[in-house]
């Protein structure tokens, strides 16, 4: 179904962000006929570009990143003649009143909505929210949407979320953590709650523990200059791996919508075991990587990549707990790091041995069960099992695997995280992004580990690109008696 018209501006409209994945993702809803003939794009930026300027870049960028199977030249054109583009410095009154004019003239009523979606630093995101109240341009028909991070601790955070606030009401913010709009994500909630043989093994009694990988194997590249600010704690694990987490540990909402969902992620992070210097050092490690052998070739060092020595970690990994009636005492392990062996983003949950051993006298191997759900690539889940291996003689017991592809399952491509949730900003629909509060409790949970990375005696510990990780990540299991399971 086409959404209503739209003036959909990107704040950063020549940046990495938007030509890597937003206009992909528009073109990809306009090719399925998403996008309503008023809809316009304004990109915004600091760049001299006009609207044929714009265009050129656009086009060039879709042919890079739109899988060439998918790219259809009447399309293509339509959608660069929905593009704008404005030049505009944040602090330059004159520039605003060009957007002012610009989002005012044409085809668009007064009461189109009004999408200001901020692809920027995000110590901009105040000053240009100002701006557009000063303007008019913050009305009921508009939506703002911060692009991640949103701060760079709690108390930064704090401060975008009170300026943001003070021009949108909650309901118009829309906070966004792509990883919530990944198909495999949201399957996770109907997974768990739209079967019923999961959810009564879903807790301490049945649960061994739960391992969260998300790992891939390219490096920093042009990301550098933020990247080095930032680190794979702020990065990844204080949004995408804590989504993640919240969607495993919920309990089961009343119903699926905004704020039912919302509230019972947030409990879990508010349940999270609070970090202290010592648990610090004893849960958490953190990885730099150092030159290596990644996907067949030669791969540069972290440092060299950024062009200086530096202790940014670009890997982490963390045992916590949930501590709340369902998952006492069950650990759940967080890793996530760059330039590991494959890119691989998976959830494991592991169960426990059954209570009896009913076999002690049978050959071959069996396994503790366990829950692959595989977010990318390659989506599905796979339930790992013991079964008899077939045979005349005595029970030999074999590992075997029950496999859902959701490729060969469902035949389709899996649309891209982006298109779907940059639909729901046009429709209004903030469920699958981030509330103010839950985003304060993450930046709370993840603040003693900044703090204490922060002392000038800790480093993050070297592997070589390619591996999976600083070995300092296998120990951290393997005093409880535990691995990493390494593939689906
Ligand atoms: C982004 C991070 O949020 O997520 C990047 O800033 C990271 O550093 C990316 O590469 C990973 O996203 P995906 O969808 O490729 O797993």
């Amino acid at each position: 179904t086409p959404v209503e018209p739209c003036d959909f501006t990107v704040f950063g409209g020549t940046g990495d962000l938007a030509l890597r994945k937003l206009l992909p993702a528009l073109y990809l809803r306009d090719r399925d006929g998403q996008l309503p003939d008023g809809f316009r794009i304004v990109g915004v930026s600091r760049a001299e570009a006009d609207d044929e300027g714009y265009r050129v870049m656009v086009e060039a960028a879709l042919v890079e990143h739109v899988p060439s199977d998918e790219l259809d030249a009447t399309v293509v054109r339509r959608l660069l003649g929905r593009l704008h583009h404005v030049t505009l410095d944040v602090e330059d009154v004159a520039d605003w009143h060009r957007l002012h004019e610009r989002l005012k003239d044409g085809a668009a009523s007064d009461d189109v909505i009004r999408v200001f979606y901020l692809a920027v630093a995000p110590a901009l995101f105040g000053p240009i929210c100002d701006h557009l109240d000063q303007f008019g341009l913050a009305t009921e028909r508009s939506r703002v949407v911060l692009e991640k991070p949103v701060g760079t601790d709690l108390a930064t955070a704090r401060a975008v979320n009170e300026a943001v606030g003070r021009v949108f009401d909650e309901s118009h913010i829309f906070r966004i953590d792509h990883y919530l709009g990944k198909e495999s994500v949201q399957n996770l909630l109907v997974t768990r709650f739209a079967n019923t043989f999961l959810e009564p093994l879903w807790n301490s009694h049945w649960v061994d523990h739960v391992q969260i990988t998300v790992s891939e194997s390219l490096g920093v590249g042009e990301r550098g200059s933020y990247y080095d600010r930032s680190g794979a704690l702020r990065d990844m694990v204080q949004n995408h791996l804590l989504q993640l987490l919240c969607l495993v540990a919920m309990e089961p909402p009343t119903y699926v919508d905004r704020e039912t969902v919302r509230d019972e992620k947030l409990k879990v992070l508010q349940a999270l075991r609070p970090m202290t210097p010592d648990l610090v050092d004893r849960d958490t490690v953190a990885g730099q990587y150092a030159a290596g052998l990644c996907d067949g070739a030669a791969a540069p060092s972290y440092a060299d990549e950024v062009g200086h020595t530096s202790d940014t970690e670009t890997f982490v990994a963390i045992k916590t707990e949930v501590q709340n009636w369902r998952w006492a005492g069950v650990p759940f392990y967080l890793r996530t790091g760059k330039r590991m062996s494959e890119r691989l983003s998976e959830i494991v949950v592991v169960f426990k041995e059954p209570p009896h051993p009913m076999f002690p006298h049978s050959e071959g191997t069996s396994e503790a069960n366990r829950l692959h759900i595989r977010v990318q690539p390659d989506e599905g889940m796979r339930l790992h099992m013991t079964a008899k291996e077939p045979g005349p003689g005595g029970i030999r017991l074999r590992p075997v695997s029950l496999d859902l592809s959701y490729a060969t399952a469902f035949g389709q491509r899996s649309p891209d995280a982006y298109e779907r949730l940059l639909m729901d900003v046009v429709r209004g629909n903030t469920t699958l992004f981030m509330r103010r509060d839950e985003v304060e409790a993450a930046w709370t949970w993840v603040a003693p580990i900044l703090e204490r990375w922060s002392e000038p005696t800790h480093r993050p510990r070297r592997y070589p690109a390619g591996t999976h990780g600083p070995f300092a990540a296998n120990t951290l299991l393997e005093r409880d008696g535990r691995s990493w399971q390494e593939t689906g």
